[in-house]
C-alpha cells in the first residue's frame, strides 16, 4: 500500500474516474461497475475497482482542493501504475453562456493556487488535458441520445481552479470569466499538471451545480442525474 491508499499493488486498475466526494466513488462503483471492490478505505477516502462493458476501471475519491488531489494522483501515478485520470466534478459557472446542468470539459485549468509557481519557481504553466481524452468526452457528450432524455449543454473550454471555495477575492474570479473562463471548480490544474509531470492523461469533467452570475443552484436529485449522465461520459472517452 502507499502512503495513503491502501491496495495491494495490481489492484487499482489503468484508468481511474477520480471524483471529490468519496460517497460518490462509492456511488459510481455500485450504480456503474460489475464486481466493484473496494481496495482503500484510508481516511474515508474510498476506493473501487471493478469493471465496465468488460474494462477493468477503478474509482478514487480525491477530496476537496488541489492539495488533496495531487496526494492521491500522485500516489496512483507512482505507485500503482496508472495511466489515465478522470476528474469528475461539479463546478460553479461564472457566465450566462452556461445553464445550471450543463457539463463543461476543461480544456485547460487558470489557478491562484501554489503549487504550479512554486514547481515552476514562479513561471507560469498552462496546465492542459490530454486531447484524445477530451475528444473522446466531446464525441459522447454530444451524441443524439434517446427520445426524451434531456440533453445538456455541453462547453469545452477554460475553468479556474480556486484554492478557496470562500474566495476572500471574488473580483479577481469575475476577471478571469471576462478572459473567458467558463466555470470554477477546485482541482484539475494540479491534475492536469501532475499527469504531464508523470507522462500520463488526465481530463477534468464537470457539471454545473451552481450559478455564480445567476445564483441557480441544483437539487441534491437533480445532481445525482446529471452526475450519473457525465460518469457515463468519462467511462467513454476512456475505452473508445
Ligand atoms: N466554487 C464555487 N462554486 C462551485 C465550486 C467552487 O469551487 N465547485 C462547485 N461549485
Amino acid at each position: 500500500m502507499s502512503t495513503h491508499i491502501g491496495a495491494q499493488p495490481g489492484e487499482i486498475a489503468p484508468v481511474v474516474l477520480m471524483p471529490g466526494d468519496p460517497l460518490r466513488a462509492k456511488w459510481i462503483a455500485e450504480t456503474f461497475l460489475e464486481d466493484a471492490k473496494c481496495y482503500s478505505e484510508v481516511r474515508g477516502m474510498f476506493g473501487y475497482t471493478g469493471t465496465w462493458r468488460g474494462h477493468r476501471v477503478s474509482v478514487q475519491g480525491s477530496g476537496m482542493g488541489q492539495p488533496s488531489l495531487a496526494i492521491y494522483a500522485n500516489e496512483l501515478f507512482r505507485e500503482y501504475d496508472v495511466q489515465t485520470i478522470i476528474r469528475v466534478g461539479s463546478c460553479g459557472a461564472l457566465t450566462e453562456k452556461l445553464a445550471i446542468r450543463d457539463i463543461v470539459i476543461a480544456s485547460g485549468a487558470c489557478t491562484d493556487s501554489s503549487m504550479n509557481r512554486i514547481r515552476f519557481e514562479g513561471l507560469d504553466y498552462a496546465p492542459v488535458a490530454d486531447f484524445g481524452l477530451l475528444r473522446g468526452a466531446y464525441d459522447a457528450a454530444t451524441r443524439p441520445s434517446g427520445p426524451g432524455d434531456e440533453v445538456p449543454g455541453v462547453h469545452v473550454g477554460l475553468i479556474f481552479s480556486n484554492d478557496s471555495f470562500y474566495s476572500p477575492r471574488p473580483e479577481l474570479i469575475t476577471r478571469m470569466a471576462e478572459h473567458g473562463v467558463l466555470a470554477v471548480e477546485m482541482e484539475a490544474s494540479a491534475l492536469y499538471t501532475l499527469a504531464a509531470k508523470f507522462d500520463r492523461k488526465a481530463l477534468a469533467i464537470c457539471t454545473v451545480s451552481d450559478h455564480i452570475v445567476t445564483g441557480e443552484e441544483t437539487t441534491a436529485q437533480e445532481r445525482e442525474r446529471t452526475f450519473g449522465a457525465m460518469v457515463e461520459i468519462a467511462l467513454e472517452a476512456a475505452f473508445t
